[in-house]
């Protein structure tokens, strides 16, 4: 068989707003736009990955909290309404989204193999987290592509960041080696905002872009440090810088899509691509792309 391959990782983050603010059929409320860097942003790693050859999209969801070990759905179809528990008056979202199952539970006997604790989820009636249904979304709007779903295991918040960082150091090498054994091509995404401290209360309309900054200028130069460290390949300078992140930045980085997504990657050395930076509810949200597929000698 064909050895698989990583063709991209990307960070791909999930606010509802911006599924709010693109008005597709799936989701019942309506916007007058908003949040256009971002969409733009997704908009622009769409194109950049349009030419690329892929046959399945794996994500971790920060939403998707589960405190004993790590989930992955575990069934070929799910589909139900996404309702989110903050943001009801914005994202109400039918979806209808298939999973590659083989490759799921691959990467779940790899991740076991290496010492982690694991489940395959086959509830049939388990409510997809928004997260993953915004990043699908942002990512794929045609849903074309089967996925792989993960769950965020809390062990930042049970136990410390650098456990959390070890955690998904191991299940980023397991995701890796499960693709690379699987023969298929991959995306792998990681739904995550940077800075994550938010406004505690919503302007009259959501999507008024005059009302919309982040929260603190510290957040803004965590932000920054962190896009550079992307741009410039600086990927060890991430994790090393990880503990402090998280804690100073309130940052998503917590629910682990970050490190395993690097891990994922090998920790690449080569610059990211920024497709976009934009603020909601007052976090910092960075849409970026490592394009595997320019750098095969990582694949071997
Ligand atoms: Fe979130």
């Amino acid at each position: 068989m064909t050895r698989g391959e990583i063709v991209a990782g990307c960070l791909a983050p999930h606010p509802p707003h911006l599924v709010y603010a693109e008005n597709p059929p799936q989701n019942e409320p309506t916007a007058e736009g908003g949040w256009e860097q971002l969409r733009w942003g997704y908009e622009r790693l769409r194109d950049s990955l349009s030419d690329i050859d892929y046959d399945v999209i794996v994500v971790l969801s920060p939403h998707w909290q589960t405190y004993v070990g790590t989930h992955f759905l575990g069934l070929p179809h799910f589909k139900n309404l996404s309702v989110d528990p903050v943001f009801p008056n914005l994202f109400r979202y039918n979806y209808d989204l298939n999973i590659d199952v083989d490759l799921s539970k691959q990467i779940c006997d790899k991740a076991k193999d290496a010492g982690l604790t694991v489940k395959m989820m086959n509830n049939p009636d388990f409510r997809i987290d928004y997260g993953t249904i915004t990043t699908g979304h942002m990512f794929n709007p045609k849903w074309d592509k089967p996925m792989v779903v993960i769950s965020s295991n809390r062990s930042s918040a049970y136990y410390s960041v650098d456990v959390m960082q070890e955690m998904m150091m191991e299940l980023g090498k397991a995701t890796r080696d499960a693709i690379l054994d699987s023969g298929k091509k991959a995306v792998v995404l990681a739904s995550n905002s940077l800075s994550h401290r938010h406004f505690t209360t919503e302007s009259e309309v959501p999507e008024d872009m005059s009302k919309e900054h982040i929260t603190s200028h510290a957040m803004h130069l965590w932000d920054m440090r962190m896009i550079e460290y992307m741009r410039t390949g600086q990927s060890q300078r991430i994790i090393d810088e990880m503990p402090e992140f998280t804690e100073q930045a309130i940052a998503e980085s917590d629910g682990g899509g970050f490190t395993w997504l690097l891990s994922t990657l090998d920790i690449p050395t080569y610059p990211a691509i920024l497709h976009g930076y934009g603020t909601i509810i007052g976090t910092g949200n960075a849409i970026v792309e490592w394009p595997v597929y320019k750098h095969k000698e990582g694949e071997k």
